[in-house]
């Protein structure tokens, strides 16, 4: 985008952000799984929005992914000592950046290659860049062995629909999990979906808060991302805000999946 295109955005929420003429950043494989009937508009459809913000404008997404930090008892579930680790969706790396710690090798795959650039840039500024390989793929077609990871995870990115995982990703997980490994995935919704597919549920309880870095971001990134809560957000006049007064459910939970030894 150039500067003015960039500067039009300010403050405007995700909903009205894009147009349909944005459509065009897409591979062909993004549009092929984001745009089944061959056309869409991310004023309507707003995981189109989504999936535009990550290849439009990746810092900001990474901006309110760094806000919104994970359940410590969630990390502290996951098993550690590991061998091989694969995340699916891996963003900018808020959950990459925790699986380092625990695994001798940890494979991102990330279909947005903006995502990816910020990826792999923290990845080498923290020094992890032998021991993390960021890849381009989709939950449907990995591009990881049979039986190759301890640990097959994904944080909020798995939905069941074809687009962004469905039953195809989820036996493609599966498939790249090793006999008495675990399959997780964390921050899900569609918990009845996961559930008829053999998903045991957990969550922690505790108050949570979105983390911005100041109240000046905390009101931007509102009136982008939360738009009903962004009045509330002046009110408190904090940068730490509780998810309810955003209207999100806090990522304090997983479904997950021990595969057959
Ligand atoms: C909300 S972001 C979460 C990113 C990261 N896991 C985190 O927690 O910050 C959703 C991620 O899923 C990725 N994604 C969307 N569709 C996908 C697909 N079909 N296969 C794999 N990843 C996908 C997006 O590119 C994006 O990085």
């Amino acid at each position: 985008m150039t500067g003015p295109e960039v500067a039009a955005l300010a403050g405007r929420e995700l909903r009205t952000r894009y147009t349909a003429a944005d459509l065009g950043v897409f591979t062909r494989e993004e549009a092929r799984r984001f745009l089944p009937q061959g056309a869409g508009d991310p004023q309507t459809d707003v995981v189109l929005a989504w999936e535009l913000l990550y290849r439009l404008e990746p810092e900001l997404y990474d901006r309110l992914a760094s806000a919104e930090r994970l359940h410590p008892a969630v990390l502290g579930w996951l098993p550690c000592d590991l061998d091989r680790i694969a995340e699916v969706g891996a963003g900018t790396g808020r959950l990459t950046m925790e699986l380092i710690e625990r695994g001798r090798h940890v494979v991102a795959v990330e279909p947005a290659l903006p995502l990816r650039r910020i990826l792999r840039r923290k990845l080498a500024g923290a020094g992890h860049g032998d021991r993390a390989c960021v890849t381009h793929g989709f939950f449907d077609h990995l591009p990881l062995p049979d039986d190759s990871a301890d640990l097959v995870v994904a944080c909020s990115a798995f939905t069941p629909s074809p687009g962004h995982g469905g039953d195809a990703g989820l036996a493609e997980m599966e498939r790249v999990c090793l006999p008495g490994g675990c399959v997780v995935i964390i921050w899900p919704n569609h918990l009845n979906w996961l559930a008829a597919r053999g998903y045991r549920y957990v969550s922690f309880p505790g108050p949570m808060s979105v983390e911005f870095g100041s109240y000046r971001e905390a009101v931007e990134l509102a009136e982008i991302f939360y738009p009903k809560g962004a009045g509330q957000v002046r009110r408190l006049g904090k940068p730490t805000v509780p998810f309810e007064v955003l209207g999100l459910n806090p990522p304090r939970d997983l479904a997950f999946k021990v595969m057959a030894g």
